[in-house]
């Protein structure tokens, strides 16, 4: 998500001879590696057996078959040649037989029967060989497209609107004439929004914390918002992370809270939303608890349309981004999750029980009960590698006691971010999603960018996050000891600093799989593909101008992780950002998501910008990235 109007605020691989990349290589290794002040390229990447995978990054990837394509500042989506790109559904398209089509004066009863705005992360499921389910997130609104007006002095059908075009979309696709389309039709399509029941479970449910006067229970919780990105389970659910929800809670009156709502950023000012003023579970000094009851990743069961989602605690509240979820060899199910601002900290989960195939549905509360950790990086400031442990995040133990504010285990998992403090894990340059490579384990992060890193006293430079501001970002990934997930121990390189090698020097120019014609900034999603193509989809600034000169508009590029390798892929409509990623089960169709297009886009002319899921084909029918 961007924050916009008022809410706040080398060489072309393919032309070089093998030889002569080889070289720039290494010239470009030392430029990089002197910058950051490393004596030795040699001990860098020989010494780690993850680093190591880089070494070798100018040879060429067999794995990705497309010709990279140049930036673009034009209000479309552009794709490799032999590629096609189309819209599958855009926000405020009819998703039930008897929904009203797309107007801006759409009311709320309208946008509930609609798809959500600012689509983000999403999953794929498929029912038969021409049907599926698409669960899409629809994080936030525009509310200079959302109403006619504006935004200006919302009523309460406005409010109610706003609410239902945030949560989540589950709309039903078939295959027609070999094309995927959405089926209005569809048994299983629904929309979760702001107001949609909810439970919680797990070890914060029912805590004080949680009870309000609606809910004296606090464990029946009103919907879902601000729904980033997602995660999806082998025992077919679907995660959607609750993000920015602090940017939703105000009060009429002014009133100062503190410290536990202040880490999270709440306090009696929204982000514009204007629900407050509507709806008065939002007012925070009406209902303190309120913003307690979010912040959470929620699992849905989309083959149910009557299901209850449910909110799961043990997994820690805080800015989620997405939720990368893995089986471990010994059954565990582990979730990797960023939390989405500057300084704060990633997160790993281990389900208590194990996940067994043979058991079915026995499965499907894995989520309910498990060990939250954190993680602490180390190594030394010029090397870009070192080790990392994982703080375990549990009541009585590394100080999260009564007497440092911690009463019990639901008070460490509704403050999660003090809890890290408290145990000593690293700050972070935004940590967003998380993707895991199924075969060799290891697991990447992108950090997106932090304009504190080395400003703030609060985050100094660390070996992990290295660089003053950050104003490219990186991806920062790790290999967990013998592959075991659930080990409280790993290593860690940086796989990508991503940067500008014609206007930069030393770690401002990047690493050296960084080139003039792949340069971008502000990597967010990321996602592998089933070849272990890694997809890298961009929410950075698009002004094409001074350090981001050449960059172009938002854009996705495809990484191969062995070589180190990036091609630039798609590049997006003016303003946007690319944000979320799935593939069919034969990865010949990959949906990725269009969010806050600011032009015209995707109906040109003098149409007002609609977020919109695009389908990317090949033209002879092949997977995608060969
Ligand atoms: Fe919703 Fe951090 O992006
Ligand atoms: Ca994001
Ligand atoms: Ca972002």
């Amino acid at each position: 998500m961007i924050v916009v109007s008022k809410h706040i605020d080398q060489r072309p691989l393919d032309a070089e001879p093998e030889f002569n990349r080889f070289i720039d290589a290494a010239v470009s290794r030392r430029r990089f590696l002197q910058g950051a002040g490393a004596a030795s390229t040699v001990a860098f990447f020989a010494a780690n057996p993850v680093a190591k995978a880089v070494a070798g990054s100018m040879s060429k990837s067999e794995l990705i078959g497309f010709d990279a394509i140049p930036t673009s500042t034009a209000d479309t989506v552009k794709v490799p040649a032999g590629y096609k790109a189309d819209v599958l559904v855009s926000w405020g398209d009819p998703i039930f037989t008897n929904a009203p089509a797309f107007s801006q004066q759409n009311n709320a009863d309208a946008q509930a029967q609609q798809f959500g705005d600012n689509n983000d992360g999403m999953t794929f499921f498929p029912l038969a060989n021409d049907r599926a389910l698409l669960a899409v997130n629809n994080e936030y609104i525009n509310d200079e497209y959302l109403f006619t007006h504006g935004g200006e002095n919302i009523s309460a059908d406005d409010a109610r609107k706003s609410q239902a075009a945030h949560g989540v979309s589950l709309v039903e696709l078939k295959k027609v004439d070999g094309r995927w389309t959405i089926n209005p039709q569809g048994r299983l399509n629904r929309r979760i929004t702001a107001y949609t029941e909810m439970a919680m479970t797990g070890p914060a449910a029912g805590h004080s914390l949680l009870k309000t006067a609606a809910d004296p229970s606090g464990k029946l919780i009103l919907g879902t918002f601000n729904n980033c990105a997602n995660g999806e389970t082998p025992w077919g659910t679907y995660l959607t992370c609750e993000e920015n929800f602090n940017g939703y809670f105000a009060s009429e009156k002014t009133v100062t809270l503190g410290k536990t709502y202040q880490r999270y950023g709440i306090s009696d000012t929204d982000w514009g939303y204007d629900w407050y003023k509507h709806d008065e579970r939002f007012d925070v000094a009406k209902h303190p608890n309120e913003p307690h009851r979010f912040g959470w990743v929620v699992e849905i069961d989309p083959m149910d349309p009557n299901s209850t989602p449910k909110k799961r605690s043990a997994l820690g509240r805080f800015k989620h981004e997405n939720a990368a979820l893995t089986v471990n060899d010994d059954g565990h199910v582990v979730v990797y999750m960023g939390d989405d601002e500057r300084g704060e900290h990633l997160y790993k989960f281990v389900s208590e029980g194990k996940y067994d195939p043979s058991k079915g549905s026995a499965n499907r509360d894995l989520l309910e009960n498990g060990t939250l950790y954190v993680a602490k990086f180390t190594g030394s400031d010029d090397e870009l590698k070192g080790q990392g442990e994982w703080l375990e995040l549990t009541f009585g133990k590394n100080g999260l006691t009564p007497e440092n504010g911690f009463p019990d285990q639901a008070s460490v998992l509704i403050f999660a971010r003090e809890a890290a403090t408290q145990v000593g894990a690293t700050t972070m340059d935004r940590p967003e999603w998380v993707a895991v490579h199924a075969d060799n384990k290891h697991v990447f992060c992108t950090l997106t960018n932090n304009k504190y890193r080395g400003v703030k006293d609060s985050q100094p430079l660390n070996a992990a996050n290295p660089r003053t501001k950050n104003p490219y970002g990186h991806i920062i990934r790790w290999a967990p000891t013998q592959g075991d997930h659930t080990q409280p121990t790993f290593e860690w390189d940086i796989f990508v600093m991503a940067g500008h090698p014609e206007k930069q020097s030393g770690l401002m120019a990047g690493t050296d799989n960084i080139n003039k014609d792949n340069m971008f900034n502000s990597p967010d999603g990321i996602g592998f593909d089933r070849a272990g193509r890694l997809w890298i989809q961009t929410d950075g600034d698009y002004s094409n101008e001074g350090d981001f000169a050449g960059m172009g508009n938002n854009q996705m590029l495809c990484a191969d992780t062995q070589t180190g390798e990036i091609r630039r892929f798609l590049t997006g409509p003016t303003s946007c950002e690319i944000t979320g990623l799935t593939f069919t089960p034969d990865s010949r169709t990959m949906f990725v998501g269009v969010q806050h297009p600011g032009a015209h886009f995707p109906a040109g002319g003098d149409a007002i910008p609609r977020s919109s899921v695009i389908m990317i084909t090949k033209e002879d029918g092949g997977v995608i990235g060969t």
